[in-house]
């Protein structure tokens, strides 16, 4: 009751005020509950890397000759800027991309690999020089965690076993072949998928079938050598709530995660819309989309818990983000796009859901890392640019592995298209090594958003740092050759008062706040 007349109350209220007057909102940490035991798993932050368009040719990898400059074949700039995100799981090799991969292609000398189509993306050919060595090397150079997405559609049961074998075991004739292609140890191998969209382009099982498949091809995926595999089976797109049920049924024994893919996507068919070219309307419309991924986690999550109660299967949204249409002028398949503030902004808003949902959503990967969808970054030959969602995963890297402080925001909150709801401010709060962090979003185009923050303790002495994101225009975006137009500035317009903070933010800005 109380949040529907405050609800109602709101509504009026964004429907009176002049567009550019300030909206208010109290941020309320429930300092006193929090749990040491509610970390957010850094995970949440995690990365998807496909061989799709040029993510990993000319987006991660260029190869040791070539003039890009590079460690490795890994070019520099990219390299340095995911340093910075401190990536902490890697999914690759796809995607629908994983269904259709041949590991044994991607080993040995690179001259002599064979070359492939990849089908599923543009036709395109790809020369394999990217495999199993130089994946697992990347995530060694970026001390990221790797996740495996092995292939069932199109593979065998065989060669996925002797894939982790390969990669894992110290011994043995997998581990010698390893070690003649210049790997003496082993690698440490967590995250193993078995299938990708198993729905679809992935063998377009039905999910009793599936469900059989996937506990054939577990079980021999081994153990070795200390190795732990935690094993994810390939879960539901959106809102298939029946391939959840059954999985659970049939296969809950035999996974540690299954997985789940949210697209914030107009629709399969016909445009998707432009990543650069929207009115206010579609913006708010793209919020609220995103924002439903609550919603449908909670479905998932209540289904899950019927077989589950213990929450000890994990739901991974191991692929999220953006979806529109590809910038023209390039190659069809490749799925490239450009990345907007408001790109940014459901970023954020996806991110504050996975932060409270840490129960049961212990991953998300973001699809994906560069040069497709909602990427970190673009390349265009030897230049880079960092994505306003790049950003805002720079400014979450506090919450990873940090305490979770529960807290209730009071905001206006505003009808959008399709029925469904934003609201003007949202956040997430951690603590950890007694620094408080908190990331602020004010969705509201056009007006500010004065927050007050209760702290019920005095803040005198306390060394308070905030960054913002924000730029002149919603669809604001960083090009090559440009001074970039969204990127991160520090902000003063905190103030501490005796037992709170306040700060007024700017019209579609994100801050992170530091307290030490
Ligand atoms: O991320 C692009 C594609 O989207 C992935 O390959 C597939 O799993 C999903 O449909």
């Amino acid at each position: 009751m109380k949040i529907q007349r405050l609800l109602a109350a709101a509504l009026i209220a964004l429907a009176a005020t002049p567009a550019t007057s300030a909206g208010k909102a109290v941020v309320r940490l429930q300092l006193d509950s929090i749990d040491s035991a509610v970390t957010i798993p850094a995970e949440i932050y995690g990365q998807f890397a496909e061989h799709l368009g040029t993510c990993i040719y000319g987006g991660l990898w260029v190869g040791p000759d070539s003039d890009i400059p590079n460690t490795d074949g890994y070019r520099n700039d990219v390299l340095e800027a995911l340093r910075e995100l401190k990536v902490p799981v890697m999914r690759w090799p796809g995607g629908c991309f994983a269904d259709e991969y041949h590991w044994t292609d991607g080993i040995g000398p690179r001259e002599s690999r064979p070359k492939m189509v990849n089908s599923n993306w543009g036709g395109t050919v790809e020369d394999n020089s990217f495999g199993t060595h130089e994946f697992f090397n990347l995530c060694e150079l970026l001390g990221t965690e790797p996740y495996l997405s092995g292939n069932v559609g199109s593979g065998t049961v065989a060669e996925l076993a002797k894939w982790v074998e390969y990669i894992t075991a110290v011994d043995g004739p997998m581990a010698a072949e390893r070690k003649k292609n210049g790997r003496e140890k082993p690698w440490k191998l967590k995250y193993l998928g078995v299938g990708n969209e198993s729905w679809g382009c992935g063998g377009n099982f039905t999910p009793e079938d599936y469900a059989g498949e996937y506990r054939r091809y577990q079980t021999y995926c081994r153990d070795f050598d200390g190795n732990k595999l935690y094993k994810i089976a390939s879960g539901a797109s959106d809102y298939d709530y029946n391939w959840t049920d059954v999985l659970m049924k049939k296969a809950r024994n035999h996974m540690k995660g299954l997985s789940l893919h949210y697209y914030t996507v107009k629709g399969w068919s016909g445009s998707k819309g432009a990543a650069t070219v929207f009115d206010n309307d579609d913006y708010y419309w793209t919020l609220g989309k995103c924002l439903e991924i609550e919603d449908v986690i909670n479905r998932h999550d209540s289904i899950m818990t019927a077989y589950d109660p213990d929450k000890r299967v994990a739901l991974l949204v191991d692929e999220w983000g953006t979806w529109w249409d590809e910038e023209p002028g390039t190659v069809a398949g490749h799925l490239y796009q450009q990345n907007t503030l408001r790109d940014a902004m459901v970023a954020a808003l996806s991110l504050n859901v996975f932060n409270r949902h840490t129960d049961r959503v212990r991953m998300a990967n973001i699809a994906q890392i560069a040069n497709v969808l909602q990427s970190m970054v673009l390349t265009d030959g030897d230049r880079m640019v960092l994505t306003p969602t790049y950003y805002v995963f720079k400014m979450y890297r506090p919450h990873q592995d940090a305490t979770f402080v529960p807290l209730d925001v009071e905001t206006d909150v505003r009808d959008v298209r399709d029925g469904r709801k934003v609201p003007v401010v949202a956040a997430t709060a951690s603590t950890r090594d007694r620094v408080l962090n908190i990331t602020l979003t004010n969705t509201d185009i056009d007006r500010k958003a004065r927050v007050t923050i209760p702290l019920g303790r005095s803040l005198k002495g306390a060394s308070i740092e905030a960054e913002i994101l924000t730029a002149d225009r919603i669809d604001d975006y960083n090009d090559f050759g440009k001074p970039e137009k969204v990127t991160l500035r520090p902000f003063r317009g905190v103030k501490a008062g005796k037992d709170a903070l306040t700060l007024e933010m700017p019209a579609k800005s994100i801050i992170s706040i530091s307290i030490k």
